[in-house]
């Protein structure tokens, strides 16, 4: 059985279909590299797995660990293990770092966190992710640079410790070193069992976290998948061979406004309602 079963996926944003058919399996321990251009429904494809309800499944199937997972809101998908690092993670002013994390934990636990188990779990995860402590005080990615909104997110994936990771760009906009700690991080997650699913465009995040799959996403389907070595091509050659040795044109990406992927997605609804 697989850990995730995605069968003929046709996902709709504002009534314009963007996943066309996306037929994806992953085991358990396996970490999958999701490849493609810009614009060609990557993003959408993580957020309908975590169940963003912008949205809008017309057709198919997800199912996570046997369960069928389409009817279960995003914070009952965060409960079972899944978990979404996003490409644009959302600032919410007002709203404490460090409470939205004890509501994300405290929500995965039968038992809830003394305030001192808290505080000394979330103290040696900063830590670790080399992200001052005074930031837990600020507001939701408020404010917070690029990259240290994806240190956050690697943070926030390291407490709650999901059985199946999704990570969306998590290397954009970090430098060399940032990079590496992230990446020490993704491995050190998987050897603990951690499945993952990573967007990325370059390889040298793969290079470091060792993807065992690779599959490409064009045009809203998966179109090919390999070993390693598919993701050296692309880095080297880009998509152009898709289309001379597949047949498969790749449409450009529309200029449509998009990056809104991100509303409601991973446990933040939950935390937030939590907090409210
Ligand atoms: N919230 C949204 N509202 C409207 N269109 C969207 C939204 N999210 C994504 N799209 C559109 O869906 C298409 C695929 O986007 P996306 O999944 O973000 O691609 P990728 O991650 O592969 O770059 C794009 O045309 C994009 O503009
Ligand atoms: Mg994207």
């Amino acid at each position: 059985m697989g850990l995730l079963e995605i069968k003929g996926l046709k996902v709709a944003v504002q009534e314009k279909e963007i996943l066309k058919g996306v037929d994806l399996k992953i085991a358990p321990g396996e970490m999958v590299a999701l490849l493609g251009p810009n614009g060609h429904g990557k993003s959408t494809l993580l957020a309908s797995i975590m169940g963003n309800p912008a949205f809008q499944v017309k057709e198919g199937s997800i199912d996570y660990n046997g369960e069928n997972v389409l009817s279960l809101s995003v914070d009952k998908r965060s409960k079972i293990g899944m978990f979404l690092a996003m490409q644009n993670p959302i600032e919410i002013a007002g709203v404490n770092y460090s409470d939205f994390l004890k509501s994300a934990m405290n929500s995965h636990l039968e038992k809830k966190l003394s305030l001192f188990q808290f505080i000394r779990q979330i103290e040696g995860a900063y830590k670790e992710m080399g992200i001052p402590f005074e930031m837990a005080q600020r507001g939701l990615n408020e404010g917070f640079s690029g990259g240290e909104k994806k240190r956050n997110e690697i943070l926030q994936m390291k407490l709650l410790k999901p059985s199946f990771a999704m990570l969306d760009e998590i290397d954009s906009g970090l430098d060399v070193d940032a990079i590496d700690v992230v990446a020490k991080e993704i491995c050190k997650e998987r050897e603990a069992g951690t499945s993952f699913l990573v967007i990325s465009h370059y390889a040298r995040l793969y290079d470091l976290i060792h993807p065992s799959r690779a599959v490409v996403m064009i045009n809203g389907r998966i179109v090919t998948e390999g070993g390693p070595e598919l993701i050296k091509r692309i880095d080297h050659e880009g998509y152009e061979w898709i289309h001379r040795e597949l047949g498969i044109s790749v449409e450009k990406e529309i200029d449509t406004p998009m990056s809104n992927t991100s509303i409601g997605v991973c446990a933040t609804k939950e935390a937030l309602d939590g907090t409210h």
